[in-house]
C-alpha cells in the first residue's frame, strides 16, 4: 500500500516558469522557495496518522479473530508469492528505480517510508480492546475513518502542480492502473481476492480506496460504480 503512493502537471509547471521568464525580467520575480523532493514527500507521508493506525491493528491483531484470519491469509505463502509478482511489474520496478534515484538526489532514500513499519507488541496497551473490537467490518470503518484519504490525494495533487520533480513523480503514478489492472486478472490474484471476500473483507471498498488515493478515480463514493461493468474487481 505504501506505493502507494504521481509530466502533464510538470509539464504545465515548467510551461508557467518559462512564460514567466519570458515576460518579466528574472531580478523582478520573487524567488520561488526551491523545493525539496524527499522533504515534499516526507510531509505528506507525515499526513498519515501512523500510530493511530498501529494501535488499531495491534487491537485488531490480538484481539480479533476475523481480523486474525486476514493478517494468516496475508502472510500465507502463496500471497508472499503473488507480493513477489506484483513487485515484479516492469512499470512497478521502473517507478521504485525513478524513485529511488529522485530520494538520493534530493538527500533521501527509499527509508522515508520506514518510518510507517507497524511494530506491534504482543499485549494489550489498553484493557478495553479485549472487548471494542467488531470483526474485520468493524476494523474496516474505524481505518475509514482515521485515515484521511481525501486530503492525502489533495497534498499528492497541489505538490505535483508546485514541483516539477513531483509532478513526475504523481505523472508515474497515476500511470500505474494498466499494470494494476493487469496483475488482478491474474489466476492467482484472483483466487487471492475470493478468499479475502470469503474472510469478510470489503475487496471492492478497498479496490476504490487504493484507486481513489492513486489518481486513478475522481469520484467521491464507490456507490458510483456501475456494477454491471465488468471493470477490476467488479
Ligand atoms: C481526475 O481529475 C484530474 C484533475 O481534475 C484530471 O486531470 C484527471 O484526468 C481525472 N481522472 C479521472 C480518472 O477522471
Amino acid at each position: 500500500m505504501q506505493c502507494t503512493i504521481i509530466a502533464l502537471i510538470a509539464i504545465c509547471c515548467l510551461g508557467t516558469g518559462l512564460s514567466a521568464t519570458t515576460t518579466a525580467p528574472i531580478a523582478a520575480r520573487p524567488a520561488a522557495p526551491a523545493r525539496n523532493f524527499y522533504l515534499d514527500l516526507k510531509s505528506i507521508l507525515r499526513n498519515i496518522p501512523h500510530k493511530q493506525i498501529e494501535h488499531l491493528v495491534q487491537a485488531y491483531l490480538l484481539n480479533d479473530a476475523e481480523f486474525q484470519a486476514v493478517i494468516r491469509e496475508i502472510n500465507a505463502l502463496t500471497t508472499y508469492r503473488l507480493r513477489l509478482q506484483l513487485l515484479n511489474q516492469p512499470e512497478l520496478r521502473q517507478l521504485l528505480q525513478w524513485l529511488s534515484q529522485q530520494l538520493i538526489l534530493s538527500g533521501g532514500s527509499l527509508k522515508v517510508f520506514d518510518d510507517l513499519d507497524l511494530e506491534i507488541k504482543v499485549f494489550n496497551k489498553y484493557p478495553h480492546w479485549a472487548q471494542t473490537v467488531n470483526g474485520i467490518t468493524g476494523f474496516e470503518q474505524e481505518f475509514n475513518y482515521i485515515y484521511p484519504l481525501t486530503s492525502i490525494r489533495k497534498l499528492l495533487e497541489t505538490n505535483a502542480q508546485e514541483s516539477p520533480v513531483f509532478g513526475e513523480f504523481w505523472r508515474r503514478v497515476v500511470a500505474l492502473e494498466p499494470a494494476y489492472d493487469r496483475f488482478w486478472a491474474t489466476p492467482q490474484a484472483t483466487t487471492f481476492v475470493n478468499r479475502l471476500r470469503t474472510l469478510g473483507v470489503d475487496v471492492n471498498g478497498l479496490d476504490y480506496f487504493v484507486r481513489y488515493q492513486l489518481g486513478w478515480r475522481n469520484d467521491t463514493s464507490p456507490s458510483y460504480y456501475d456494477y454491471d461493468y465488468n471493470y477490476g474487481f467488479y
